[in-house]
């Protein structure tokens, strides 16, 4: 009498496949991660710092019903502290701002910052016959009468890194810088350095 053998006869052998299978995608997966782990360590990314070294108000008028007219220059130190990796600017907005209200846009021209490099920028910007908000105006006048005023600066930019030869995609970079106390031309005080928050 012939012993009825299970109908699964081949169920040790799919297993062992399986088995197989799922040992070689984990060895896959611990290599690329320690690959990754490598790289990282290798290239030890750090953060971009900005500030804002010095920064003046000059030819302000407003008047003509809080139409405003006034040049801005700010000088702006973009540091990259990394070793290994170099950055494209492609790409760099400035905005002025004073309560929240815009005064003034301007480009920084598209450059490539290389490793472990300090740049200054030199920003000259203006407000031709801005309108403000009322109160926008009436904090203007109080802060100029005391002197110097709390703007802000803020960029954004489209940015590429750059490692050995291999070029990151474009990233979208904020950088606020704020609040800065800008004295006006005729103030003699010292200017405050006022570190920016960069996001990437
Ligand atoms: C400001 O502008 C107004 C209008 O253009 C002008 O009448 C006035 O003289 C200017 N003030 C100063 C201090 O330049
Ligand atoms: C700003 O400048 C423009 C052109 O130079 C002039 O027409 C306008 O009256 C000025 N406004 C103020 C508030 O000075
Ligand atoms: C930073 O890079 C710019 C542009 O390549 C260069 O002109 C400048 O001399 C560099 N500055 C330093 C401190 O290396």
């Amino acid at each position: 009498m012939a012993t009825n053998k299970p109908p699964t006869s081949n169920q040790p052998a799919h297993s062992k496949l399986v088995r197989l299978i799922a040992i070689v995608l984990l060895v896959l997966i611990v290599l690329v991660g320690l690959t990754i782990l490598i790289i990282w360590l290798t290239i030890k990314p750090k953060k971009l710092v900005y500030s804002i070294d010095d920064g003046s108000i000059h030819n302000y008028n407003l008047s003509n019903g809080n139409h405003l007219n006034s040049t801005y220059y700010f000088m702006l130190r973009a540091y990259n502290p990394n070793k290994k990796v170099a950055i494209y600017y492609d790409k760099v907005d400035v905005t002025v701002l004073y309560d929240d209200e815009t005064l003034s846009r301007g480009i920084i021209d598209p450059f490539h910052q290389p490793k472990r490099n300090a740049t200054r920028f030199k920003l000259n910007l203006a407000s031709h016959d801005v309108p403000l908000h009322d109160q926008t105006a009436r904090d203007l006048k109080a802060e100029r009468s005391s002197g110097q005023v709390e703007m802000t600066v803020k960029l954004r930019a489209k940015i590429r890194f750059k490692v050995g030869v291999w070029k990151s995609r474009h990233y979208h970079m904020k950088v606020s810088c704020a609040p800065i106390m800008v004295h006006f031309s005729s103030s003699s005080k010292g200017f405050q350095r006022t570190i920016c928050d960069v996001d990437i």
